[in-house]
């Protein structure tokens, strides 16, 4: 069979903590199960920054291009906070973000049934929750220009971000979108501020063309981003597939989260379009949350996003679909059985650290595999 290659890039904090327990259940696919993974390792963030004083090494950029998918644990923390804004650790997020033009970033939202009590909202209002959130990731105000801080010479500064969108860039984001929503509940949210932003503007217009060439068999709605933000709490359980831009999706995906119980809990795969001749796309596949500094190095990290991000991973990169459906069944087994790193914890449950939720995960995984 054809290698599948692999980069994983754990980063800073939490993140090695997290990819170690994805490179237990990678060994186990390739020892048990011939999953043929060859697996290079690279430095990211902060980590990368100490070694070769930029966010990601040319070398290391050279690997994530050439993978066929790339594993990404999480990036910063204290330590990095005044080194220069240009080699700060997120950067190297989001240079291969941008280099690997991975346009379209999925997050789901789900809450497992064991977890409506984790959640910070009534248990009824969160069970059975299943939503995706499809946020566009290589373009608005993350990258647009001007981007600078300026003296004004007057004791004063300026600091200017630029919200930039271009028709084509509005169209592929929202195609993902109203594509995904078929295979899953047929409904979109677009998500803009239209009433304040010409990007918004745009943004409606676009997903609003869009569905009426191409995808009129699937329920369209729009809301404005803040009355979406205060629907994602007061009924989240209304939504079926949410399309927004860079910056709103970054935020309304922290939001979701809370909603399944935890940051620890978010996966997502960041995708590139499909190549014209082989059909296969770049990916990265990461968790929501960021390198929890306030957690880091004692063990506790829930390392059920990042194993839910390889579980993504399997689905769309390789088209394990079995695979990955087992695993997802495995984390749910988990958390049935009652095993919870603390930010999960609930009463009658047994708090572990990540190491041991990890380990029960790719035992129940084996389980299944069996
Ligand atoms: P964070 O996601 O790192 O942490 C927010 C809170 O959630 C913390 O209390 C943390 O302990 C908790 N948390 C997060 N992941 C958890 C997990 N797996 N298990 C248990 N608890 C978890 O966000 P922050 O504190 O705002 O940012 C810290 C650093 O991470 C910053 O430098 C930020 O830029 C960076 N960041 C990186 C990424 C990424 O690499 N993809 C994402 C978000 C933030
Ligand atoms: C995320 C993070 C990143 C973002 C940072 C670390 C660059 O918050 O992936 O949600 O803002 O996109
Ligand atoms: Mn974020």
């Amino acid at each position: 069979m054809t290698a599948r290659n692999l980069l994983l890039l754990p980063g800073d904090g939490i993140g090695p903590e997290a990819m170690a327990e994805v490179r237990k259940i990678i060994a186990y696919m390739n020892e048990a199960q011939g999953a043929g993974f060859v697996t290079d390792e690279g430095l990211v963030g902060g980590s990368a920054y100490d070694a070769h004083g930029a966010a990601i090494s040319e070398e290391d950029m050279a690997k994530a291009l050439s993978a066929d998918a790339v594993l990404f644990g999480a990036v910063g923390g204290p330590k990095w906070d005044d080194v220069p804004y240009e080699v700060r650790p997120e950067a190297g997020l989001l240079r291969l973000r941008k280099d690997l033009e991975l346009f379209a970033n999925l997050r789901p939202a789900i809450c497992y049934p064991a977890l409506a009590n984790a959640s910070s909202l009534k248990p009824e209002l969160v069970e059975g929750l299943d939503i995706l959130i499809v946020r566009e990731l290589t373009g608005g105000v993350y990258f647009g220009e001007p981007k600078t801080i300026t003296d004004l010479g007057n004791g004063q500064k300026r600091a200017i971000d630029t919200q930039v969108y271009d028709t084509y860039e509005i169209e592929r984001i929202s195609a993902v979108a109203f594509e995904l929503a078929r295979t899953r509940g047929n409904r979109v949210c677009s998500m803009e501020k239209r009433n304040v932003m010409k990007s918004g503007v745009l943004w409606n217009q676009v997903v609003t063309a869009t569905h009426k060439e191409k995808f009129s068999d699937v329920k369209l709605d729009h809301m404005l981003a803040d009355a979406g933000g205060m629907q994602l709490v007061r009924a989240p359980k209304q939504f079926d597939v949410i399309v927004t831009d860079n910056l709103f999706g970054d935020m309304l995906s922290d939001v979701a989260a809370m909603l399944t119980g935890s940051l620890g809990m978010l996966p997502s795969a960041s995708l590139g379009a499909p190549d014209a001749k082989t059909g296969k796309r770049k990916a990265l596949y990461e968790p929501v949350h960021g390198s929890a500094p306030d957690i880091a190095g004692k063990g506790i990290a829930n390392p059920i996003a990042m194993i839910a991000s390889f579980a993504m991973c399997l689905r769309y990169s390789f088209n394990m679909v079995t695979e990955a459906d087992r695993l997802e069944k495995a984390i749910a087994n988990v958390l049935d059985q009652g095993i919870r790193t603390g930010d999960i914890m609930a009463d009658g449950c047994r708090q572990v650290g990540t190491v041991e939720m990890g380990d029960a995960i790719l035992a129940e995984f084996k389980a299944l595999s069996a």
